[in-house]
């Protein structure tokens, strides 16, 4: 037991040194993070939540519910890149990999029936 949380303990310490390493290396180039893969609940989380919440269902400023969504992957995307009404545009805020990356991840959010 004890050697599983150690062995998370080192392996996140692995990890957050990566993570610092990679930031410092980076720091002058904003658009290409190599080694940081595009996360999408984690998108969704800095992005979405305020309108969406965490579980899709806040439905704010008129935002609709992720878990009744339909759309395919490839019909959120635009939304997501484009707006919507009340929903703002992440073509400036997100890369392609990133809108496709929480687009997917909007998809988990739907309740299955
Ligand atoms: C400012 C509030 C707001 C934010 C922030 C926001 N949305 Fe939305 N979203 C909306 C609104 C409002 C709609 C409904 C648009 C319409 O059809 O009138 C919507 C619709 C959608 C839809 C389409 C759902 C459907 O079935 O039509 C998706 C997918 C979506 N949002 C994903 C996202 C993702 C992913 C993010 C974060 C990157 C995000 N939204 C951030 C307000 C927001």
């Amino acid at each position: 037991m004890n050697d599983f949380f150690s062995f998370f303990r080192v392996l996140s310490s692995i990890c957050l040194l990566c993570l610092v390493v990679a930031c410092q290396d980076n720091s002058t180039d904003k658009t290409a993070r190599p080694g940081v893969s595009a996360s999408g609940v984690a998108i969704f989380k800095k992005n979405c939540v305020t309108c969406h919440g965490a579980d899709g269902k806040l439905g704010l400023n008129g935002a609709k519910d992720l878990t009744q969504s339909m759309l395919t992957v490839e019909e959120r995307i635009p939304i997501i890149t484009k707006g919507k009404n009340l929903m703002t545009p992440f073509e400036k805020m997100l890369t392609p990999e990133e809108i496709q990356a929480v687009a997917q991840y909007t998809t988990t959010l739907r309740t299955q029936q």
